[in-house]
């Protein structure tokens, strides 16, 4: 069987844990296959709202395995809180939960070092979630870092210090102002570790692809977004690893022909948090009513996310890069009551009028060229079938298949896992 993708198509948030959660019914196996605990994914159903940072949406259902792949840094501290926060829900987590030993790990020292990086940057700030994601990813690409599977290895602890010791000197030379206390925070460490270790490790690419062989349906789980990507974003204000669907073969090992469906999701706006560029930002009421209704505040974080109309020039770029073959579109139900509403069709780059995404979106080179469309003033919130779909919305949803050329095949309207209709 092929493997499926889920991916964002903006700057995150756009709703993946909610949508991978409504699809678990149909995979067996749900695998992240990079980011780390920078990622906030967000769960609703029975009154119950759920957020999860490194394990896979797909956890709450029981006959599905779920794996962290290679391509994730994993807190072991984070991880270990995150397993406490399931524990209500008596989930038979060793069974269901399996880590690739060649996932690296995110050390305490990666959490200071993120911070003084970001504290010697000043106003050129990336707004990084400060959970220590590009100092990983930096020790991974230059070879210096710990994997999972070095945990059952003799040396490890060795290795362990020496990268530390390195990681306290490089934190003087930033010369930012970080008070810690790396016993403390160690010791948190340690013991965290030892949960981690209480879970199955796997070689999760042999595993898949035995998984593969034996029919099981698998859909890998991205986390952030397309603009966030390491080489295809908004460069420097980008996450460490690549988000878009080429991630998904590296971060499990899963070959290139073997992608089925690609789902691009994203929101029927725009929401980013953190620093960078966003040319269709809003800083008026229409903004802050989204914010509002949306309640677009950062599930990782808790920092209010920046809203602004649809890029659609954007999403397009998104929808190239990552092949998308389906789209989800998320929360219609924030933008019912907008009279008329503006969807970015072009920029204007450096006097030019253009359709694709440049190499720099930066204020002083683009400007965004919208189209008005008319809005729709219905509460979708209770809709549950594609029949209920106000005519407003319909168009929305025409317009943005025709000039995307992919179909919409999942409005979400609140949510909750009910609150998904499929066209
Ligand atoms: P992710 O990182 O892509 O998983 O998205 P987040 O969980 O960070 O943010 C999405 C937010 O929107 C969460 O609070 C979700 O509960 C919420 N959400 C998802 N889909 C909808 C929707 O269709 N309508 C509304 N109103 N909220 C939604
Ligand atoms: P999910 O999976 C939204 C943003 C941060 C910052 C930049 C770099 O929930 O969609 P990092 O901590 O990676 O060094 O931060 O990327 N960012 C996200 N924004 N959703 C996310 O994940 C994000 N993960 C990172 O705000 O601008
Ligand atoms: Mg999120």
């Amino acid at each position: 069987m092929a493997v499926d993708l889920l991916l964002g198509l903006q700057w995150g948030d756009e709703g993946k844990g909610k949508i991978v959660d409504v699809l678990t019914k149909d995979y067996n196996i749900i695998a992240r296959f990079q980011g780390g605990p920078n990622a906030g994914h967000t769960l609703e159903f029975d009154g119950i709202k759920h957020v999860l940072h490194t394990i896979p949406s797909g956890i709450f259902h029981k006959d599905a395995l779920n794996i962290v792949g290679n391509g994730v840094v994993i807190d072991p501290v984070i991880f270990k809180k995150e397993l406490d926060q399931l524990e209500k829900f008596n989930l038979d987590i060793k069974n269901i939960l399996y880590i690739s030993r060649k996932a690296h790990l995110i050390l305490p020292t990666h959490r200071l070092l993120d911070a003084a990086s970001e504290a010697s940057k000043g106003k050129a700030k990336i707004g990084s979630t400060l959970k220590g994601i590009g100092p990983t990813y930096m020790d991974k690409t230059g070879r210096n870092g710990i994997r999972v599977g070095d945990l059952e290895m003799k040396n490890w602890k060795d290795k362990y210090r020496a990268l530390a010791n390195k990681h306290v000197a490089m934190i003087d030379f930033y010369a930012a102002e970080i008070e810690y206390d790396l016993e403390e925070l160690e010791t948190e460490f340690f013991a965290a570790l030892k949960v981690l270790k209480s879970l199955p490790f796997i070689d999760s690419e042999e595993f898949i692809y035995q998984a593969q062989k034996d029919g099981k349906t698998i859909l890998a789980e991205g986390a952030q977004g397309s603009l966030l990507d390491i080489d295809f974003g908004t460069y420097p204000f980008v996450t460490s690893s690549n988000t878009t669907a080429a991630g998904a073969c590296t971060g499990l090992g899963v070959a290139p022909n073997q992608i089925g469906e690609v789902y691009g999701i994203f929101k029927a706006y725009t929401t980013r948090v953190g620093s960078g560029p966003f040319p269709t930002e809003l800083f008026d009421e229409d903004g802050e009513t989204m914010g509002r209704v949306g309640n677009e505040f950062g599930a990782t974080t808790g920092r209010s996310r920046r809203c602004g109309w649809l890029d659609l020039v954007a999403l397009k770029y998104a929808v190239q890069v990552n092949g998308v073959t389906q789209l989800m579109m998320m929360k219609g139900d924030v933008l019912s009551g907008f009279k008329k509403l503006k969807i970015c069709t072009a920029y204007n780059y450096q006097g030019n009028t253009i359709t694709h995404l440049p190499y720099n979106i930066e204020e002083h080179n683009v400007s965004p060229i919208y189209t008005e469309v008319n809005g729709w003033q219905e509460d979708l919130t209770k809709m549950t079938d594609a029949s209920q779909l106000p005519k407003g919305l319909n168009d929305y949803i025409d317009f943005l298949e025709k000039e995307l050329e992919v179909p919409i095949k999942i409005v979400s309207v609140g949510p909750d896992r009910t609150q998904t209709i499929h066209r």
